[in-house]
């Protein structure tokens, strides 16, 4: 049985060579670099929700470098080995995947028969991600409407992106679980002090956020810190962050001539199960 739902009706998608179909005769073509597009225009804040090609591009240029390898290791080592799933093959949805790094790199394991899906309200996003992680399948969608069916995920992942705990809870299955890595205190400390007069700690709340679904299995704190030899380099990261849109030209220039920095990178990776009600 297919995973994927349809938008309008949420019947199950069914492929036919190209094209994905409901038994209502909803259709949904494959674009050329192999993706779906589930969101419906009524369901668009905007003509391109999401992130744009900007801060898409300047994210695959950061994550291939390796700079976030700690926290992909920490996802995958947290899915082998503190999670109790009795089969190998898994049903795994990244939600708000962006260009899909975390997806392959994270998620991928050895069995062939795992399957991997990824999705972003994004469409650039979603495109470069399915172009290059052919073994993935990715489509575009509003993880508050996941186009996906009841209990049909073994396990969900949220990185930095937004969630949707009712959502959430819908699609796993109920021995599924749900990792979400979001920033801890002295994330990106020094960016943010290049920025701005004093820096805000980051909150956290997802366990506040989710705990009408979900209860905490496990929680660990990753936090290292990363050399950047380039000012090419600290502008990627720059335009990744919610930061770039809120910086003033002042500080842009700072950021532009600086090749010498070390950026705190702190995380909270929280495991959690559906509560069952
Ligand atoms: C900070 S980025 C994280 C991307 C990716 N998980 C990573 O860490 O590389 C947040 C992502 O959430 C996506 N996004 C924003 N609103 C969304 C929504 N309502 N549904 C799904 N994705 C959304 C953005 O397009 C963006 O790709
Ligand atoms: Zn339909």
């Amino acid at each position: 049985m297919s995973s994927i739902i349809c938008p309008h009706c949420k019947a199950e998608l069914i492929r036919y060579d190209k094209t994905y179909k409901c038994e209502q005769n909803h259709c949904y073509d494959l674009a050329k670099e192999g993706y779906l597009n589930l969101l419906p225009v009524n369901k668009k804040k905007s003509k391109s929700p999401g992130d744009n090609d900007l801060m898409i591009a300047a994210r695959r240029h950061f994550l291939e470098q390796g700079y976030y390898n700690p926290l992909i290791e920490a996802i995958r080592n947290t899915v082998k080995e503190e999670l109790n799933f009795k089969k190998k093959t898994f049903k795994v949805l990244d939600s708000g995947c962006g260009e899909g790094f975390y997806t392959q790199h994270a998620l991928r394991n050895k069995h062939p028969k795992s399957q991997i899906f990824g999705t972003d309200i994004s469409k650039y996003a979603v495109k470069i991600a399915a172009k290059k992680y052919k073994d993935n399948f990715f489509f575009v969608s509003s993880a508050y409407h996941l186009p996906v069916a009841t209990q049909s995920m073994d396990l969900l992942l949220s990185v930095f992106s937004p969630n949707d705990p009712k959502e959430f809870h819908r699609v796993l299955k109920t021995d599924g679980y749900l990792i979400v890595a979001s920033p801890a205190e002295n994330h990106m400390k020094q960016l943010a002090e290049l920025i701005y007069n004093d820096f805000r700690p980051h909150e956290h709340k997802i366990e506040e956020d989710l705990a009408a679904q979900f209860e905490v299995h496990l929680g660990k704190r990753i936090s290292f810190d990363i050399y950047l030899k380039s000012a090419e380099t600290l502008q990627a990261l720059h335009k990744m962050t919610p930061y770039y849109y809120n910086t003033s030209k002042e500080a842009q220039d700072k950021i532009a001539n600086c090749n010498d920095i070390t950026v705190t990178c702190d995380f909270h990776l929280t495991v959690l199960k559906p509560i069952q009600k």
